[in-house]
């Protein structure tokens, strides 16, 4: 069994924490997921380094997650092993008008460093949840700007060949997506921020945070939005549109405030939530000729419709 001999071997090399059959629901801001045969924190380079080595040696899948904000995990869960960015990458620095961060940590904790110091470029980030890495790899943003406008360097590991730096110019970056995703591990990253007004900062923030806070069902448990924008239009709106707000499946409900989040009200499963995106898929198909596409990841094994 690959599986169990990944966990001994994974058990035995890393410093950071193993653990086995972990429930991936609580690692998730929708509170959703079955277990992961292997949730892995990797606490220092050497972690990262053993624990790709141990899992192409006995080829067994992983895949990294940092909050889990855009994750929909199945119930059944997910045969593989999950990693996590621990110590050594969650931390960070500034230096003059660079901001030097480790994947692991926090977006939240850079906005605010940011601001604290007086620093412009990041204030687009309020209320974003999820890591740095998890938001390189998806150039999470909003209108107001995104994380590839501050990029200056990205220092990723590559399985079987090792870290290896890359400018900002030479990374892809689309809506939604980059061309970090899916190809190792993001580890740490430069980030441009200029010295500007503090007074100005914060109210760029209190406006992104009370339009946020308006607009979007904040505090309930969600993977934010489901759906990506489709060119020209707005996912939230065509889902409003067809007459789905606040439709509900199992403990899963379209939400009433903004159409593109599908939240948890209370022991949702996977399912629950697929059943809804499928539903949305449909519907707005049927009404518009418009496909949209999925912009929550899905791990593990789904059943079909
Ligand atoms: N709308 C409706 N009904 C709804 C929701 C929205 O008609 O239920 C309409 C709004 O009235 C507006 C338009 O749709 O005219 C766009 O809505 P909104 O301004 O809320 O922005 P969005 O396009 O739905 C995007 C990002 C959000 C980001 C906001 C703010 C996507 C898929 N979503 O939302 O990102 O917070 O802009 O910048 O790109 C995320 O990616 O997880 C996310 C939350």
């Amino acid at each position: 069994m690959p599986l169990a001999a990944a966990q001994k071997r994974l058990k035995a090399s890393l410093k950071g924490e193993v653990r086995l059959d972990e429930p991936m629901a609580r690692h998730t801001t929708l509170r959703i997921g079955g277990p992961a045969s292997v949730y892995a924190v990797l606490d220092t380079l050497a972690d990262v380094a053993a624990a790709l080595t141990v899992l192409a040696e006995e080829g067994v899948e992983w895949t990294v997650v940092g909050k889990g904000s855009n994750l929909l995990v199945a119930d059944q869960g997910y045969r593989g092993a999950i990693l996590v960015l621990g110590r050594e990458f969650k931390r960070h620095s500034v230096e003059g008008a660079t901001m030097t961060s480790g994947a692991g940590a926090p977006l939240a904790a850079l906005v605010q460093e940011a601001f604290q110091r007086g620093l412009s470029g990041m204030t687009w980030g309020v209320g974003i949840p999820g890591t740095l890495g998890g938001a390189l790899a998806m150039n999470a943003g909003t209108r107001e700007g995104a994380i590839c406008d501050v990029v200056d360097r990205v220092t990723v590991y590559l399985p079987g060949e090792g870290m290896r730096m890359l400018h900002g110019d030479e990374i892809s970056w689309g809506y939604r997506n980059s061309s970090l995703a899916g190809s190792g591990i993001i580890l740490e990253s430069n980030l441009k921020v200029i010295p500007g007004d503090r007074l100005r900062i914060r109210a760029e923030m209190e406006r992104a945070l009370a339009r946020r806070k308006g607009t979007q069902p904040i505090g309930t448990p969600s993977a934010g939005s489901a759906f990506r924008n489709p060119e020209g239009d707005s996912a939230g709106r065509l889902i409003e549109a067809a007459g789905l707000k606040g439709t509900r499946l199992g403990g899963a409900r379209i939400s009433d405030i903004h159409a593109n989040f599908i939240v948890n009200e209370g022991g949702a499963t996977a399912a629950d939530v697929l059943g809804l995106m499928r539903k949305i898929i449909r519907s707005v198909r049927d009404r518009d000729g418009i496909e949209l596409e999925p912009e929550v990841r899905f791990l593990g094994t789904f059943g079909e419709a």
